[in-house]
């Protein structure tokens, strides 16, 4: 399967592009990065740097916008740290960028595989509105547009707007106007119930290799956060979901609807989820249940393949399923 991550690395952001390269199962054509969580100049050494540390040297990054459309200055320092990886401090990577922006690399790329590429959208959309705007092929030759953002009921930054979403509504609004053949919407509604709990933080240092421990100690601070602000069992995993939904369809529900997007007000960055029936237009899927435990399998034993008795013995001592 031929994808693009567009992300904004962050800690999930992190552990999604991990598991993406460690399934194997993905040509991974290049990874566009864009201002949301941290800075873009931070965005792009973070992902250089989990690069480096999985060896994966042959995936090009590009580098996207580093401001919303409407330049709303808006971070998520307070959860990724103000580096977007924890305060972690790894060795800086000596790669650099591509010479082609980030839009230039999505465009000729959907264009020249029509029907093919399946974009991974982590962060906010800011990088596919430009792509939309700029190119009018673009849209109808993209395979599948997958999303990590909105939310059919609540918010992590306000509570009525996901923070992707809220950074950029103009961009999320465009991207959800624009007429994608399919675009899988994986919302706080299913992420939220995917903390690192610590039966799995206990299962990271159990196994205490290069890739376990880089991902507990750059979750801390995100653990903290929310676990005391948002009431969490721990640091919450909401773009791994992403990548699990493309290796196993099965982990979450979905179900048809109209998707619009609040661009002014308090309810700024809010998606207003609208189920569709057979008869009603829908213009997305929206995932409103997802299975824990097979996220959770799907995630760890990609990661850790020889761990599977580790991986079993933690996954068991989490409640529920659904
Ligand atoms: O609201 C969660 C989303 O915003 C995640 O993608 C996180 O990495 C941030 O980008
Ligand atoms: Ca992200």
């Amino acid at each position: 399967m031929k994808i693009i991550i567009d992300s904004d690395p962050g800690i999930d952001d992190v552990v999604a592009i991990i598991l993406a390269i460690k399934s194997r199962k993905f040509d991974i054509m290049g990874i566009t990065t864009v201002e949301g969580n941290c800075s873009l100049d931070n965005a792009i050494k973070n992902t250089f740097k989990v690069l480096d540390l999985v060896d994966s040297n042959h995936i090009p990054v590009y580098k996207g916008s580093g401001k919303a459309l409407n330049n709303r200055n808006v971070d998520a320092t307070e959860v990724h740290g103000a580096n977007g990886i924890g305060g972690v401090d790894i060795k800086e990577s000596k790669r650099k960028c591509e010479k082609e922006s980030a839009i230039d690399f999505l465009i000729k790329t959907v264009n020249e595989n029509p029907g093919e590429v399946t974009i991974v959208a982590m962060g906010p959309l800011t990088n596919i509105a430009y792509c939309i705007m700029q190119d009018n092929n673009f849209v109808k030759n993209v395979k599948k547009l997958v999303i990590m953002g909105g939310a059919e009921n609540g918010g992590n930054v306000t509570k009525f707007a996901e923070f992707n979403f809220y950074k950029d509504p103009e961009a999320a609004d465009i991207v959800f106007k624009s007429g994608f053949r399919e675009v899988i919407m994986i919302g706080l509604d299913v992420t939220t119930k995917l903390p690192l709990s610590k039966p799995l933080e206990q299962l990271l240092k159990n196994i205490n290799n290069e890739v376990s421990t880089f991902i507990y100690d750059i979750s801390r601070i995100g653990a903290k956060f929310d676990r005391e602000v948002l009431g969490k069992e721990g640091f919450i995993l909401n773009d791994p979901l992403t990548i699990a939904y493309l290796l196993d369809e099965n982990v979450i529900r979905i179900k048809n609807a109209y998707v619009k997007i609040e661009k002014t007000g308090d309810k700024i960055g809010k998606s207003i989820v609208e189920i569709a029936d057979e008869q009603s237009e829908s213009n997305c899927k929206v995932a409103h249940e997802v299975d824990l435990k097979k996220f959770y399998n799907i995630l760890f034993s990609n990661l850790f393949p020889d761990k599977k008795n580790e991986i079993t013995m933690a996954i068991g001592k989490i409640k529920g399923t659904i």
